[in-house]
């Protein structure tokens, strides 16, 4: 018999952590590739955040993914930080290393990029600016990874301008500025369009954006999944512009840690996204 310590345990932790759809994607990937391994959610509380990470090693865990309230808190307790968690400020994906460090990374970004190219092959992020709807957290990650993979220009608004400009400083004069009173003329000659606001969940009010003026060839994408299809996918596919829902970015952000954990690049498909819709 194997003996536990042998498994490779992961998992991820929040607070609260039970709506977390890690659990349900990891625990899939797990069964379809037939890996002994263990992906568990965890429920820990800010104050015992680094206590408990400190302790999961020995317990035979090799990572975790870190959600919320604990994404930024974790950057003053890990002990390598990668540059991109560094820029955007907060991590989701932990390596415990053999050394005893806790190695931190965001993949956010990437798996943002991973689902564009995955759903919309054709897009080319130069092909002209990029709007993005918000400045938190999720926004960091984005224009983060915009910036990397070459667009010319983000143009980023928000409902609390001075997070945007501090966006703007921290990431450079790539990014630029609009109030919401012009965002009609930012979204106009755009070749991709962003919503990293929480606007357009279930519960929350849809967003307050008029599409009259994008061009057609713009590619529209939304982080929210929950729908899959907010409001401004539909009125954006109405329009005749291509969309890809934010379902896809939480699967490809996944992959780096379960890889690095269990040893096998999983893949995204639509199986996957079944597997995690049903859960
Ligand atoms: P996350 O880490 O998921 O990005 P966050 O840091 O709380 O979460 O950021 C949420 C984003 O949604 C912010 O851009 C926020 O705008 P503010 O910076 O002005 O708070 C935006 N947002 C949330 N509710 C909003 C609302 N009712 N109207 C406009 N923007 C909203």
């Amino acid at each position: 018999m194997t003996e536990l310590s042998q498994i490779p345990l992961a998992g991820v932790i929040g607070y609260p952590v039970a709506h977390s759809r890690s659990p349900a994607l990891h625990g899939y990937w797990l069964k379809r590739y037939d890996l002994k391994g263990h992906y568990i959610p965890m429920a820990v509380e800010p104050q015992n955040l680094e206590r408990v990470l400190r302790t999961l090693p020995d317990l035979g865990f090799f990572g975790a993914n870190i959600t919320l309230p604990h994404k930024e808190a974790i950057l003053s307790i890990a002990d390598v930080i990668t540059d991109r968690a560094a820029l955007i400020g907060a991590a989701n994906t932990l390596i415990f290393r053999k050394d005893g460090k806790i190695h931190a990374d965001n993949t956010d970004g990437s798996g943002f990029i991973a689902n564009l190219r995955q759903n919309a092959p054709y897009w080319d992020p130069a092909a002209g600016p990029a709007a993005v709807l918000g400045a938190g957290g999720a926004a960091r990650a984005v224009v983060a990874a915009l910036i990397e993979v070459g667009v010319p220009e983000v143009r980023l608004v928000n409902r609390t301008r001075p997070r945007a400009e501090s966006m703007r400083q921290d990431f450079g004069a790539k990014v630029v500025v609009y109030d919401w009173t012009h965002v009609g003329e930012m979204i106009e000659d755009c070749a991709t369009l962003v919503n990293t606001t929480s606007l357009g969940m279930t519960g929350k009010a849809d967003l307050p954006l008029n599409l009259d003026r994008l061009n057609q060839a713009c590619l529209v994408t939304d982080i929210v999944y929950t729908p899959l299809k907010t409001q401004l996918l539909i009125e954006a596919e109405d329009r005749g512009n291509t969309v890809v829902d934010g379902l896809g970015m939480l699967l490809h952000q996944a992959v780096p840690g379960f890889e690095r954990w269990f040893g096998l690049r999983p893949v995204v498909d639509d199986a996957t996204r079944q597997a995690v819709l049903a859960a």
